[in-house]
């Protein structure tokens, strides 16, 4: 399939999306955000274990929405265009395949928030995040005001979205809002590290955890380990529970089926 605004290319059970607007610093316009849905729905059924979203050209993730087509909206439209982001950002969300955000760059925005719904964010040390809506009049509407407290906590959620201020990386880091931080020129390599890392293992397991943790603040502390139990019974009754468990008592490396 070839799209106009983003690449897709699938290497060893790791698919890799890059936004490619590069003179628009990758801003998501509506041409964007339907390839990207298209895509999405393509990779959650396809061999893809471990997804990495990237942006194109080394000044930016994604800076945001495109501030062309957000200024058309109005009352109306405005709640079906903010519908829209969020929908395809719960696509990422839920995906049941991990994600990790290779950010390079900008990230303000709907960029911010296309990193937060990934489930793992690795930074170069030039990236820089935001979420600077409240200067252009509006609100974050692709999920900034639900997921960025619940990742770096509500008094800093309220003061970076109140003042739009810039998170650089190493702040970024300190705040829990990105994994791990490295130099621009190794930032791929290290999320091709770690998705293969990821992407090596049975990945029933891997969508498992992945759920468990991801339901963990929608649940009671009992719902959640009820559905703890569940998952893991779900696991002991894996062909690669069988040879994960027996190639470790046999001194060798396990051989996963993903079933
Ligand atoms: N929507 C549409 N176009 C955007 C954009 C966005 N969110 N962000 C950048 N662009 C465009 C610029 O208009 C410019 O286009 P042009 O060359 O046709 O004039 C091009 O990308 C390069 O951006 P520019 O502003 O010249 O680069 P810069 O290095 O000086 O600044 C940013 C980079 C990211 C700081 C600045 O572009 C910016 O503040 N962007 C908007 C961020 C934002 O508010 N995002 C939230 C949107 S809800």
């Amino acid at each position: 399939m070839k799209y106009k605004n983003i690449t897709f290319k699938h290497e060893n059970g790791i698919g890799i999306i890059t936004i490619d607007r590069p003179d628009k610093m990758n801003a998501l316009n509506n041409e964007t955000l339907n390839e990207l849905n298209e895509v999405l729905d393509k990779v959650k059924k396809d061999h893809t274990h471990v997804l990495i979203i990237t942006g194109k050209g080394g000044k930016a993730f994604v800076a945001g929405a495109d501030i062309e087509e957000l200024h058309e909206q109005n009352k109306q439209s405005g709640y079906e265009f903010a519908l829209f982001g969020q929908s395809i950002f719960s696509k990422i969300e839920n995906l049941g395949k991990p994600v990790i955000a290779a950010v390079n760059g900008y990230a303000l925005g709907g960029g911010c928030e296309l990193a937060l719904a990934c489930h793992i964010r690795i930074a170069s040390q030039n990236a820089k995040f935001g979420q600077p809506e409240v200067k252009l009049g509006i609100i974050p509407g692709y999920g900034g005001t639900q997921r960025l407290p619940r990742i770096i906590g509500i008094a800093k959620a309220i003061e970076y979205s109140l003042t739009g201020d810039i998170i650089d990386a190493v702040t970024a880091e300190k705040l829990g809002l990105v994994n791990k931080v490295v130099d621009s020129d190794e930032l791929m390599v290290e999320a091709k590290s770690m998705a293969g890392k990821i992407a090596s293992f049975g990945q029933v397991a891997v969508s498992k955890i992945l759920n468990a943790i991801l339901l963990s603040p929608v649940l009671t502390i009992e719902e959640g380990l009820k559905r703890e139990a569940a998952y893991f019974a779900d696991c002991c009754g894996t062909a690669d529970f069988v040879e994960g468990t027996e190639a470790f008592l046999n001194k060798r490396a396990p051989k996963f089926q993903n079933k």
